[in-house]
């Protein structure tokens, strides 16, 4: 759970009622945070209420058909999307700023080709239009310019392929850290297994915005539902997620033909 919320950056709405951030100085910096807990992660995410009945099944969904497809899995942590991204014939090419995490995906899914990349770094190693699909979920929030992430994964997406993400949910973050949603800041907490970690609080619009200008048109956006399946992982968790917007939501983008 939160225990700390810091340093707000400023985000003012400007004439034609969009908002905009400007003055942002802080960070979430290269540091690659997952690296603590790579492993726990893993064993966390692999059967947790959170990826595997809730995150997964939604993204999976938004990506539709991937047999024969080359799908780059960004910020792919220990491997859990390639391992049925190539279970259902996919070719995964993931990348992730964790070695620990590149190291498991390697592990765990020998036929992806996996590379230890910061997504404040161009993707030099992949040409243009050179992927079917691209799926980023739950990285969003650690990327501190993320138009220009967006804009290097819409250069290297085919113009017929398509972006899914997933973030936390803005509703949720405002709820559990206050202030005004609209700001654009950075926040640490220590989440409940004492993973320490230090993320973007965004309201949807800036989202939305950031898609925008990185050429991207938004398809469709889902406030997922937990499986039923979720409600034998942990009952009183399945009914918050059925009643209230606190986990994620996952959208799916098409590449902008104008740009
Ligand atoms: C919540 S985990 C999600 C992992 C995986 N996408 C999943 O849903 O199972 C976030 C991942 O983002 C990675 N990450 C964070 N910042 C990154 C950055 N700047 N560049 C690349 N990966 C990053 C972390 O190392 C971690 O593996």
């Amino acid at each position: 759970m939160p225990v700390r919320a810091s340093s707000a950056d400023r985000f003012h709405v400007d004439s034609s009622g969009i908002g905009q951030t400007d003055d942002v100085t802080d960070s979430v910096g290269p540091d690659p945070q997952y690296e603590l807990f790579a492993d726990e992660f893993l064993d966390h995410a692999r059967e947790g209420l959170y990826n595997a009945h809730y995150d997964r099944p939604a993204c999976l969904r938004l990506l539709g058909e991937v047999a024969g497809r080359t799908v780059l899995d960004v910020a792919c942590g220990p491997g859990l999307y390639a391992e049925e991204l190539v279970g259902r014939g996919a070719r995964v090419i993931g990348l992730d700023q964790s070695p620990r995490m590149v190291q498991l995906c390697r592990q765990r899914v020998p036929s992806g080709e996996f590379r230890v990349h910061d997504l404040a770094d161009r993707l030099h190693w992949l040409p243009d239009d050179s992927v079917d699909l691209v799926l980023f979920a739950l990285g969003l929030e650690y990327v501190d310019d993320r138009t220009s992430t967006l804009r290097e994964l819409r250069r290297v997406l085919r113009p017929d392929g398509a972006l899914v993400l997933s973030r936390l949910h803005p509703t949720g973050d405002w709820l559990r850290h206050g202030g005004s949603y609209f700001d654009v800041r950075i926040v640490e907490e220590t989440w409940s297994r004492g993973w320490q970690v230090r993320y973007w609080l965004a309201p949807l619009e800036r989202t939305c915005e950031e898609l925008h200008e990185a050429g991207f048109l938004i398809e469709r956006l889902v406030e997922p539902r937990p499986t039923a399946e979720a409600a034998h992982v942990d009952r009183d968790r399945y009914e918050r997620l059925l009643r209230e917007p606190i986990g994620f939501l996952a959208i799916r983008a098409l590449p902008a033909p104008w740009r």
